[in-house]
């Protein structure tokens, strides 16, 4: 295939704006891509102005995210009219899914998978000289494990340690945009923490579509999590997420062993309704679940848990959105992500219909929302008065006079400013709380 020659001299450095749309493993992957790039002569871009190629890191997990980006591709189409030099590439988890598509819909120069991200300098040299490039084929090996992200400087990272997904939950296209599960190696996982902390990161984040089939010979997930915590004892360690059937008892007391391993842990629910869950091939009841929750909760008391939560599932009844309801309070998560159902063509779950109204979908939508709201507002009501520590990100985004900052089990708390820097960690009293955020009176040093 082949497009207009684009005119643009290889005499100075090109330069590649990425846009990331979507979950965690988009942000770690364009951190690979930027990384692959600028081996290649391309350097990062700070602004779409000043890019010679942009890429859109795309994300297909619901329609409503997939229509965002077509708007946005429609856009930038535009601006080619004043533009006719730029490069336009889609890599991520909608390149894997409407690849050729994309070229006819709006004519981009690359269309590149997760998996194929080496290829990308060589696609995006090509489109400067007119041809198309499109890379979509998954691997069952590649981890890019041997890829140092290219990330600025900071307090927080994420770190990819293994990608795919084998669940096959019906409702969920990644297992075949993303392919199947590998892991990294233990090992260069480790020398990247190592290198982050050497640079001054203060906390890293563990990715993985489901973190729980992490292996790496006789090495499994809490093997992992252990040596990481191992690294530097003062470094926050998070992950994410954790698949409820996978998580192990191994695991758990492995979080509730080391101070620096956050209490905190993501464990998607999706329904309440064991026929529901069932229809989901999830692979545990409601019973199993609250089990668990149970098991987690006696080894690690001030565990903070969060869910993803569908509503909507395709012949979801009233009494199984009841159930979910129910599940929510008896659980008490401290947050939720929750969702209407979206069918995405290709999974299980598209073959049954999608016969839950919109409106109803929206309803017991606003339902579960208002009642997490007023969960999370509760059991944050509980907090004021305490002393709580918190690693501080930056100034608030409401005020210059306060600063922001996340405790252990990853609430947001805003405080006077002081004499501190983001990455310190201080203790603050909580004096008020809404749903959301934590207020803190004053700050000191902790140690
Ligand atoms: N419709 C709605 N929500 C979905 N998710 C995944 N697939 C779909 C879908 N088809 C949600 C799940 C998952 C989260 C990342 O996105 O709750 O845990
Ligand atoms: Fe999708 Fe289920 Fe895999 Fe999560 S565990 S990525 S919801 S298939």
């Amino acid at each position: 295939m082949s497009v207009e020659n684009k005119s643009v001299s290889r005499s100075r450095e090109l330069k590649v704006y990425i846009e990331t749309y979507g979950c965690q493993m988009n942000l770690a992957d364009t951190e690979v891509v930027l990384s692959i790039m600028n081996k290649s002569g391309y350097s990062p871009a700070r602004t779409l102005d000043e890019a010679d190629v942009v890429l859109l890191n795309t994300c297909s997990v619901r329609e409503h995210a997939e229509e965002k980006i077509h708007q946005r591709l429609h856009t930038i189409r535009k601006e080619l009219s004043t533009r006719p030099d730029l490069v336009v590439g889609v890599l991520g988890c909608m390149a894997e899914r409407l690849r050729t598509n994309l070229v006819e819909r709006h004519k981009v120069d690359v269309v590149v998978g997760p998996d194929e991200y080496r290829k990308l300098p060589q696609l995006v040299d090509g489109a400067f000289s007119g041809t198309q490039g499109i890379g979509v084929r998954l691997s069952r090996t590649e981890t890019y494990d041997d890829i140092v992200p290219f990330r600025a400087d900071g307090v927080s990272a994420w770190i990819s340690v293994m990608r795919g997904c084998d669940k096959f939950c019906t409702f969920c296209i990644v297992p075949f945009t993303r392919g199947r599960e590998r892991s990294r190696s233990l090992d260069s996982i480790l020398r990247e923490v190592e290198g982050l902390v050497n640079r001054g990161f203060r906390e890293v984040t563990l990715l993985g579509q489901n973190v729980n089939s992490y292996r790496d010979g006789t090495n499994d997930f809490a093997d992992l999590l252990s040596a990481v915590a191992d690294v530097d004892s003062t470094l926050r360690v998070r992950f994410t997420t954790s698949h409820p059937r996978d998580l192990s008892d191994k695991l758990i007391d492995a979080i509730a062993g080391k101070d620096n391993l956050c209490k905190y842990i993501h464990l998607p629910v999706q329904s309440g309704s064991n026929r529901i869950l069932k229809a989901m091939n999830r692979t545990y009841t409601r019973e199993r679940y609250l089990d668990l929750v149970k098991r987690i909760r006696e080894r690690i008391p001030e565990v903070a848990l969060s869910t993803d939560i569908i509503t909507g599932f395709p012949t979801e009844t009233v009494q199984n959105h009841q159930d979910t309801v129910s599940m929510m309070e008896q659980v008490c998560y401290d947050g939720a992500y929750m969702f209407k159902y979206s069918p995405r063509e290709g999974t299980p779950a598209h073959k049954l219909g999608d016969d839950v109204p919109d409106d109803v979908k929206t309803e017991r939508l606003n339902e579960i929302i208002t009642l997490q709201q007023k969960i999370s507002f509760d059991l944050n009501q509980n907090l004021i008065g305490r002393i709580v520590e918190v690693m501080v990100d930056g100034r608030s985004k409401k005020s210059d006079q306060q600063l922001s900052g996340r405790t252990d089990a990853n609430k947001t708390v805003v405080f006077p400013v002081g004499p501190i820097k983001p990455g310190d960690i201080v203790k603050v009293k909580i004096s008020r709380a809404s749903a959301a955020t934590l207020f803190g009176e004053g700050s000191v040093a902790s140690n």
